[in-house]
């Protein structure tokens, strides 16, 4: 007999989609795991300026993606706080410059490889969200439920610049929007594990929708495709 899988709903989508925002919400509302593998490229685009590896250095790239010492420590109503080799660098990461770096190491196939088993691990019970880029396509190919999120580059500029300026950080919104591009363009061309809706993927364009109105529609998709028992969290789980 084939093992029963815990079931996955796979959110991926280009930066500032919402997918992280979204995935987290959406985690929280069916009492399941959260997956941010964004995050693991992030972490290890930092642990190479921190080792002095370059980020076209493939082989002690994928060296160091087999030994990162990570650790993902769940929070209530936040997300996960993440210690890289006993440093807590849950904000470091999320600066455009490991932004980009992580997007020039995760176009790496020896990297994506060895960060393969890593994510997969995080399938436990009851059942895993899992944000990124190819969570439908390559990591969780099995998953129940796969959406894709879209949103326009003005509006995922708008969004980003909302959230630096909250940090105290000014960018222009044009140099954004030319930031995004260029890591959409990496991403989407890149070979292994382009950015790119899986076959059997829901689209959900976000443009106008609030994060909640997004976690909404996937619930409702949940509903209609009653490929998993969820409904009884549902209705016991406030917003
Ligand atoms: O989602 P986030 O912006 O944190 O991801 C940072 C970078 O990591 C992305 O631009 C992308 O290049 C890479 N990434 C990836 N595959 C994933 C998640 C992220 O290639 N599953």
């Amino acid at each position: 007999m084939i093992p029963r899988r815990e079931p996955v709903i796979t959110i991926d989508g280009a930066s500032g989609t919402g997918k992280g925002t979204v995935s987290q919400l959406l985690a929280k509302r069916l009492g399941w795991k959260f997956l941010d593998s964004g995050a693991l490229y992030r972490v290890l685009a930092l642990a190479a300026q921190k080792h002095s590896v370059a980020t076209d250095n493939e082989k002690s790239l994928e060296v160091l993606a087999e030994h990162l010492d990570v650790q993902f420590i769940a929070r209530d109503n936040a997300f996960p706080t993440i210690v890289l080799e006993g440093e807590d660098v849950t904000e470091i990461i999320r600066t455009e410059k490991i932004g980009n770096a992580a997007s020039v190491v995760a176009a790496l196939p020896a990297v994506r490889a060895a960060l393969l088993s890593r994510q997969r691990v995080f399938r436990e019970a009851p059942g895993l969200v899992a944000d990124g880029r190819d969570m439908g396509t390559v990591v969780f190919p099995d998953a129940e439920l796969k959406i894709f999120l879209l949103a326009t580059p003005e509006e995922r500029a708008m969004r980003r610049l909302k959230q630096l300026k909250e940090q105290g950080i000014s960018v222009t919104l044009g140099d954004l929007i030319e930031e995004l591009r260029l890591r959409d363009k990496r991403d989407q061309e890149r070979t292994v594990a382009p950015l790119k809706p899986a076959e059997d993927a829901i689209s959900i364009n976000t443009d106008h929708l609030t994060v909640e109105q997004v976690v909404e529609k996937i619930l409702q998709e949940i509903d209609l495709k009653k490929a998993f028992p969820v409904t009884s969290t549902l209705a016991t789980e406030a917003v």
